[in-house]
């Protein structure tokens, strides 16, 4: 495996989806947390120094120990990284006019990290301090467009630095950098589905030993389907699982949810609840508000709903990016269950222990985790969607008749998309409704109806998206439909801004 360690920031994730999209398993570890004993158990075959929004030359600049560089295993530092190791090796850093976004490099060597590359190529940039000189024993390989150095590499050992982002998309050769780094570290390809299945075993075995009574929340999302289809595979009769209908689901969703489960093996207890949410929501407007009264009450049905269960443990779908996020470590202590669910009231939070099977995959890998498991195709392709529902689809207070426009556009929204070929070619895609109104026509009467907003958007994360650029005859049998099919609206606009600075969600 290779070891990433972060300096802060997203950019720790990305690197090591990239590694592992070239099918070598990579972890995360804080850079507050690695030591040599660590990483002499864990046995890395390389180690990548993620970028970060510090300055090498502060006094409180993240650091870590020299030792890194005589490990005898290869080291990639990547923009801070590569800053840190400059200094380390008694370069110097500056403060520079700065470079962001495409430029272009001139590669000087044209081998080993660089190979397949171009003499000149554009790269993804974002730094304000630079290597103003090299150490002596680096060999400077690349040069940016505005005579900064852009990548070095030691004369005699594999340690090596870019200054730019190989594993941002706009970095057109990146991927063809990061496998050089792969192959330079000797690392084994063998980041499969059936790998990460036997790692879930492996896990699944050793935490559900304890577990003599599973409960699991399952809402149809990839997630908790595929989290809870696995622990099913193993304690079948000891999970019972419940899907919660809180009303603000999407049009059909709640049977097509049950019918999906079911194929999959999966039979929940439903409980449908929508009246109750919807009568906490009466009057609510803002979007926090509104989410937080969601959130409690779903933990308060879904803990009703176990009353009287003597369940000791719970599924949970938390993915890779979470636990991290949460300050929990994969390769440091090779699991603890030690994940808090937000929200849970004291008396399960006592008495249960969080069983989290896809806590070592990211989204993209569970999707493919679950094709490989023969979970149906629609489970796999649905769009995220968010835990709060449509009422987050609803600006301002969720009302039964904005409720209904919003699930009959976006089941319209998606229709089209799907008929055109291009709901699998978008993050999300759905219809959102506000209060604000557009004097329309329809037959000879004068209409005071609502705008509905069509957001569609490409992402890879859901940290930043972009709109999509669906051609303009599909946008207008979208437009057509929602305002002939739902009377109340009388004009469809389509949202065009990216993510940042706006967000994906209108609420
Ligand atoms: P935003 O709107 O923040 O959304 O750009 C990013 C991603 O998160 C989803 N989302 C949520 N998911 N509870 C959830 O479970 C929420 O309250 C929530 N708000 C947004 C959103 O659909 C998008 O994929």
């Amino acid at each position: 495996m290779i070891l990433v360690v972060n300096f802060g920031g997203q950019y720790a994730h990305l690197i090591t989806r990239r590694i592992r999209d070239l099918r070598v398993y990579a972890e995360i570890l804080p850079y507050t947390k690695i030591t040599l004993k660590m990483v002499r158990e864990i046995r890395p075959d390389a180690i990548i120094l993620s970028g970060g929004p510090s300055s090498v030359y502060e006094l409180q600049a993240p650091k870590i120990g020299k030792w890194i560089l005589s490990l005898g295993i290869p080291v990639l530092g990547i923009c801070y990284g590569f800053q840190l190791i400059a200094a380390m090796m008694g370069g110097e850093v500056r403060r520079s006019k700065g470079e962001y976004g495409p430029t272009k490099v001139k590669i000087l060597d044209r081998s080993g990290l660089f190979e397949g590359w171009d003499e000149e190529e554009t790269v993804w940039m974002s730094h304000s301090d630079h290597v103003a000189s090299p150490p002596q024993d680096v060999i400077v390989t690349a040069i940016s467009e505005n005579g900064y150095i852009a990548a070095f590499k030691h004369r005699s050992l594999p340690i090596y630095g870019v200054q730019f982002h190989p594993e941002v998309k706009h970095t057109y050769k990146g991927s063809i950098l990061l496998d050089n780094f792969v192959k330079i570290a000797g690392s084994s390809r063998d980041w499969t589905e059936n790998r990460m299945i036997s790692l879930i075993k492996e896990y699944l075995k050793r935490e559900l030993e304890e577990c003599s009574s599973i409960s699991s929340a399952v809402s149809g999302g990839v997630d908790s389907t595929v989290a809870t289809f696995l622990v099913n595979q193993f304690a079948g009769d000891r999970l019972t699982s419940i899907f919660v209908n809180h009303g603000l689901l999407r049009k059909n969703e709640p049977e097509d949810v049950l019918n999906l489960l079911e194929r999959t093996g999966i039979n929940p207890i439903y409980i449908d609840a929508s009246k109750e949410f919807l009568s906490a929501l009466r009057g609510v407007k803002e979007c926090e508000k509104k989410r937080k009264i969601i959130g409690e009450l779903f933990v308060k049905v879904f803990s009703k709903s176990l009353k009287g269960r003597d369940f000791d443990c719970l599924v949970q779908g938390t993915l890779y990016p979470d636990v991290i996020e949460s300050g929990g470590e994969i390769g440091a202590d090779r699991i603890k269950s030690h994940h808090n669910v937000a929200g849970l009231p004291e008396w399960i939070k006592s008495k249960v222990k969080v069983i989290e099977p896809l806590r070592y995959l990211y989204k993209d890998e569970v999707r493919r985790l679950a094709l490989h498991l023969g979970l149906s195709k629609e489970i796999v392709e649905r769009h995220p969607f968010p835990g709060p529902g449509l009422a987050v689809r609803i600006i301002g207070e969720v009302t039964e008749e904005k409720l209904s426009i919003v699930r009959e556009a976006s089941a319209i929204v998606e229709k089209v998309l799907r008929k055109k070929g291009f709901y699998n070619k978008v993050w999300q895609a759905f219809a959102s409704v506000g209060d604000d109104r557009w004097v329309g026509v329809k037959g000879d009467t004068r209409v005071d109806g609502y705008i509905v907003t069509v957001r569609i958007v490409e992402s890879e994360d859901a940290m930043t998206a972009d709109w999509y650029e669906l051609p303009s005859d599909i946008l207008e049998e979208i437009s057509k439909r929602i305002t002939s099919e739902i009377p109340q609206v009388t004009m469809v606009t389509y949202a065009i801004t990216t993510k940042p600075p706006s967000t994906i969600e209108p609420c």
